[in-house]
């Protein structure tokens, strides 16, 4: 008969502890009894990165690293990309169950009816420095919208709740297109409520003299279809910024501002930026091996490979290459596509990156397809931010109604200096 505990034994006082297993994990508190003397603290975990602590239970998305597999409340990511579409899905992210046909038309309508943004934010946006990065541009309005929405405060009733995410999902697309448009020095275009979510984001992004923009279909459905495979990973660093933030009952805006900041970093969501340019670095596939050899030597990371999770295959990587073909016969290939292949090819052969588990991520061949739509680098991981709404949201609000959760604090181990003197500025050496 097997018991649902750990024994441990401190070496150090030969005692004894039973640990109780939840879920395949052990409570960190329950180390805290671990003491030498009785006035000791006891004993923390130690876990820089947070490489194998689970901060929350969840019951939003699943992965399973080892054998590729990613799971929006159950469904899995392939069947989702392949029937669904990103409004759908973010209604399944946030409640849990696929909608029928009137929960859906409510809620795709209160989407779409939400996609204006204040003319002081307009204004704002185009305050910025003429290049601005649409990063930053993102970030500091989303962060702006908090005092636009000054109720969004009110974290604890559910109705408002609902109303500020359905506000942030609806306007997201069109802070993401004035920052496009600014960078482009083009007119600002306001949103085309009769369109799709990514309908109208195309025509935010590209109308310019005509009466009635008509998003091209194949386009439309490849934005879709890579907006569905963004809308969340689980406990991804954005995502536990999200949280980290949201703990101490701040906004959702200040909130979300946090976590796209933490998602635009070249490690996380900025990769598909860093893989871009990576890509015309090399320039020809003669210069893939030598580049190869640099990453060997450490001298560089090979963007858009390796993964935290992930180690055999990223299953969205796989989606996205396959709907690559669908893109280029709008835009035509994208030259890069050439090296990337070859850098793939040597890559999943060589000892290096197959003894290290590290195999193409979603940023690699994402941003090779919107640079085929004729995206600035810049704006890859904006386009990235604008899906994550979703999953940020629907984790923010699984937090503040988990009794568990607490505000997050991390402990430390202080190595520092012992209690010392202060010394006057002539006493010290
Ligand atoms: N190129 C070369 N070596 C790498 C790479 C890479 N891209 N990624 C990991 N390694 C090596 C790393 O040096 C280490 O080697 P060793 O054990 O000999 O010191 C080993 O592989 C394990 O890597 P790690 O850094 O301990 O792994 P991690 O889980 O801490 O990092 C990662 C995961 C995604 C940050 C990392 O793989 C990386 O920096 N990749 C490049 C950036 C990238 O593509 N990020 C996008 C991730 S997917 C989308 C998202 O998160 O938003």
């Amino acid at each position: 008969m097997t018991k649902d505990s750990l024994s441990v034994t401190d070496n150090r006082t030969g005692k004894s502890y039973e640990l109780a297993i939840k879920n395949d994990t052990i409570n960190a508190m329950d180390l805290r009894q671990i003491k030498v003397n009785p006035d000791d603290f006891g004993m923390l975990s130690y876990d820089p990165g947070f490489k194998n602590t689970a901060s929350t239970e969840s019951t939003i998305t699943y992965i399973d690293g080892a054998k590729g597999i990613l799971r929006y409340r159950g469904y899995p990511i392939e069947q989702l990309a392949a029937s669904s579409n990103y409004l759908e899905v973010a209604y399944l992210i946030l409640f849990g169950e696929l909608p029928n046909q009137a929960q859906y038309d409510k809620w795709e309508y209160d989407i779409l009816h939400h996609t204006f943004v204040h003319e002081n934010i307009t204004d704002f946006m185009k305050a910025f420095r003429y290049d601005a990065h649409p990063m930053g541009m993102f970030i500091a309005t989303i962060a702006g919208m908090s005092t636009f929405y000054p109720e969004g405060r009110d974290i604890h009733d559910a109705d408002n709740r609902l109303r500020q995410i359905e506000r942030l999902i609806a306007k997201t697309p069109t802070v993401a297109a004035f920052s496009y448009r600014h960078l482009r020095g083009l007119p600002f275009v306001y949103p085309d409520n009769d369109l799709s979510y990514t309908g109208n984001f195309l025509n935010m992004l590209d109308k310019m003299t005509q009466i009635k923009y008509k998003p091209n279909p194949a386009l439309e459905r490849a934005l879709d279809v890579l907006f569905i495979l963004h809308a969340d990973h689980e406990q991804n660093c954005g995502t536990a910024a999200m949280r980290v933030i949201g703990s101490s009952e701040t906004d959702p805006y200040s909130a979300m501002a946090g976590a796209a900041a933490a998602l635009y970093g070249p490690l996380h969501g900025g990769a598909n930026e860093a893989v871009l340019r990576m890509l015309v670095e090399i320039g020809d596939v003669k210069n893939v091996p030598a580049f190869v050899e640099g990453v060997k030597n450490r001298e560089r990371l090979l963007m858009g490979f390796g993964h935290r999770v992930y180690k055999n295959f990223d299953p969205r990587a796989s989606i996205i290459k396959s709907i690559a073909d669908e893109v280029f016969e709008v835009t035509g290939r994208n030259p890069l596509l050439d090296i990337a292949l070859e850098l793939e090819r040597i890559a999943l052969e060589d000892d290096f990156f197959v003894q290290r588990n590290l195999y193409p991520n979603v940023d690699f061949y994402s941003g090779i397809i919107y640079q085929a739509m004729k995206f600035p680098i810049a704006m890859f991981p904006v386009l990235f931010a604008i899906p994550r709404t979703i999953g940020w949201l629907a984790q923010w609000q699984e937090m503040l109604l988990d009794k568990e959760q607490k505000i997050a604090r991390p402990r430390q181990v202080y190595l520092g200096s012992d209690e010392r003197d202060y010394v006057s500025m002539e006493d010290r050496k």
